[in-house]
């Protein structure tokens, strides 16, 4: 059972709704970054805001990453989820195939007893072999469908953890660094100020097609993340943020 109504959480979520003009935010107790089962509980989280907004028939895409994976452990079936489709929000990214977005969209959906399909890309493309890709039906189908989400979940990474963890290339990361890159999301680097330093060259949805009637569910957390939610989510839509007390505190005090 979670732990949520601590005193003094729903006013850190009501704080840092306010400060990251967030429709709805959720805080779970503790910091992710010191004890692993707060990162479970980010995951149920996740879950949970889904069921409450999928509807029958719903395309839901799904990014990567470890807390994203952590929400797949936490799936289990449920009648709502009849009828839906799991997409991954991108091709592959440098990561390892346990946290790439296919994976977590797949184990979501056979948790949830739902359909998925998979983007079949590889990583590192060039420009061309990306263009020519989007044009192969079964690429095309999985990018069809990504443009009627109406529920998307991604996480949120520290930049310098996220370019380590990928193949990243030494001349990009010291320009991440000139660049002060802070956040990573989707394949985006951005500054503190949310302007994009870096995107990395591959399929999937782009930030700008991102809908103000989606359901953009955010999750990210632990205080070495406090930067990074912040440069995100002040300038990206984002309908809900789940994070966890730890990142919650971290963001407000820096401010
Ligand atoms: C990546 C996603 O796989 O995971 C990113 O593509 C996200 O959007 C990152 O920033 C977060 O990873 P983690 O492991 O910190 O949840």
């Amino acid at each position: 059972q979670t732990v949520k109504y601590t005193f003094g959480l729903e006013e850190l979520e009501q704080r840092l709704a306010g400060y990251l003009s967030v429709p709805k935010v959720i805080v779970v107790a503790g910091d992710s970054d010191e004890l692993p089962v707060v990162k479970k509980e980010l995951g149920r989280a996740v879950v949970q805001q889904m069921k409450n907004r999928v509807r029958s028939g719903d395309v839901i895409a799904v990014a990567g990453g470890t807390t994203l994976a952590s929400a797949a452990e936490m799936m289990v079936p449920d009648p709502r989820w009849q009828n839906t489709i799991f997409v991954p929000a991108r091709g592959g990214l440098g990561e390892k195939v346990e946290i790439q977005a296919n994976t977590i969209s797949s184990a979501m959906a056979m948790k949830a007893q739902a359909s998925y399909r998979l983007l079949h890309v590889p990583d590192q493309l060039s420009e061309d072999t990306r263009r020519s890709l989007m044009q192969e039906p079964g690429v095309q189908e999985v990018l069809d469908l990504l443009s009627t989400a109406s529920i998307v979940v991604h996480g949120i990474g520290e930049a310098k953890t996220m370019a380590g963890r990928r193949t990243t290339s030494a001349s990009l990361r010291s320009r991440l660094e000139e660049e002060s890159a802070v956040a990573e999301s989707f394949g985006y680097y951005v500054n503190q100020d949310g302007q994009v330093v870096h995107r990395e060259n591959t399929v999937g949805l782009q930030w700008d097609e991102l809908r103000r009637d989606q359901t953009v569910i955010t999750v990210a957390g632990g205080s070495s993340k406090a930067k990074a939610i912040d440069a995100y989510m002040r300038y990206r839509p984002s309908s809900i943020l789940i994070t966890d007390e730890g990142a919650a505190k971290a963001i407000l005090e820096q401010n």
